[in-house]
């Protein structure tokens, strides 16, 4: 596709012409990877982070936020409820440090995992910019895919997004996701959307970007205001919530078209803007799901966005929901199968 094409995809409003897109979107995942969706259970195992994005809750300098690690213990037991109930994988998702105590404590963990469950259990890594050295380390001791999001594929918008200094450089940042193909990870990133100051053409050049990078995982997911963060001032540049799950969706689609075997996540954030908007993506051309399975006290604690899901007062039972609602969409789940990307395998 060029991006005149996606451009004119994403720019679409006609309701008709909507459904028509996500049933396209629908049919080339069918016909390319099948309909199955695999299960991932992420365990947000600390909210401590070194690093201070202007749109994200558990920024360093955000004092409001009570800072927590889990301990081995905890993990474990999330681990433990991931492969009882037959996910196949886990991520560990964190904020982002790269002290040494940080870099063991994962390294340590990662085989603990994989002798607690037989190796049986596959893990996807979400901890931010790391060294090759570190990104081996940990590939070494059972990581075998990493999430790494660009957050926007556009130089210029990255800077409004992040302060200009070399803790969030965009250079050493795409330099990352580099190293970890280097590595052998199967790699994935993605890009918020709908964020202020950001137009249909970045969107576009966004979904050309993982293409150019041959990306082997996708997640990306609409932008959600938070109160604590500088971004937050300009809320009112927003798409509203509807509009912005539409573009979001229309995003997956496009990307389903442009890149058939890859794994894309209909991830949580889309949940936020509408109660049913995971199950709609993976209706559109998603093939992953990330049942949150961080324990239900620490939940609260990692608002990256204002109205998380699961983290009300009333937890939402998220994993026996979640595969509930996927069954009566009538997509197989993947039970304990670690759910790689027919893309990476195929290279
Ligand atoms: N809205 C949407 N997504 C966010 N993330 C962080 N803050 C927000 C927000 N306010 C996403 C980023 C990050 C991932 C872990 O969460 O894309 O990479
Ligand atoms: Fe830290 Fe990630 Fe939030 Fe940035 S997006 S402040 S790196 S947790």
């Amino acid at each position: 596709m060029t991006k005149n094409q996606i451009v004119e995809i994403l720019s679409i409003s006609e309701p008709d012409s909507l459904q028509a897109l996500y049933q396209r979107a629908n049919q080339v995942k069918i016909s390319t990877i099948g309909n199955k969706v695999f299960l991932r259970g992420l365990i947000e195992f600390s909210n401590i982070c070194g690093k201070n994005c202007y749109y994200c809750g558990i920024r360093h300098d955000n004092k409001e936020v009570v800072r927590y690690e889990l301990s081995d213990e905890q993990v474990l037991e999330a681990v433990d409820f991931a492969w009882k109930n037959h996910y196949g994988s886990v991520v560990l998702q964190s904020g982002e440090l790269t002290s040494a105590h940080f870099i063991k404590r994962i390294t340590d963990l990662l085989y603990k995992i994989k002798e607690y469950t037989n190796n049986e259990v596959g893990i996807t890594l979400s901890c931010g910019e790391q060294t090759a050295a570190t990104y081996r380390q940990w590939f070494d001791a059972g990581a075998h895919r990493y999430l790494l999001r660009i957050e926007t594929s556009n130089r210029e918008l990255y800077y409004k997004l992040h302060p200009n200094n070399d803790k969030h450089s965009f250079d050493k940042r795409l330099d990352a996701i580099r190293l970890l193909r280097e590595e052998g990870y199967q790699v994935g990133t993605g890009v918020m959307i709908g964020l202020p100051f950001q137009t249909i053409e970045q969107l576009a050049d966004d979904l050309l970007f993982f293409q150019k990078i041959n990306v082997d995982m996708v997640g990306m997911g609409p932008y959600l205001e938070h109160d604590q963060t500088p971004l937050y001032q300009y809320k009112n540049l927003l798409l509203p919530p509807e509009k912005r799950l539409e573009l979001a969706l229309k995003m997956v689609s496009a990307l389903r078209i442009l890149m058939p075997d890859i794994n894309i996540a209909a991830t949580t954030a889309l949940q936020v803007l509408s109660p049913m908007g995971r199950e709609q993506a993976l209706k559109a051309g998603a093939n992953v799901f990330m049942p949150n399975i961080t324990p239900d006290d620490f939940r609260k604690q990692y608002l990256l966005y204002n109205n998380k899901p699961g983290t009300n007062k009333i937890i939402i039972p998220d994993n026996d929901d979640a595969e509930y609602r996927i069954n009566i969409s009538n997509i197989e789940i993947g039970y304990d199968q670690w759910g790689d990307s027919k893309h990476f395998k195929k290279e």
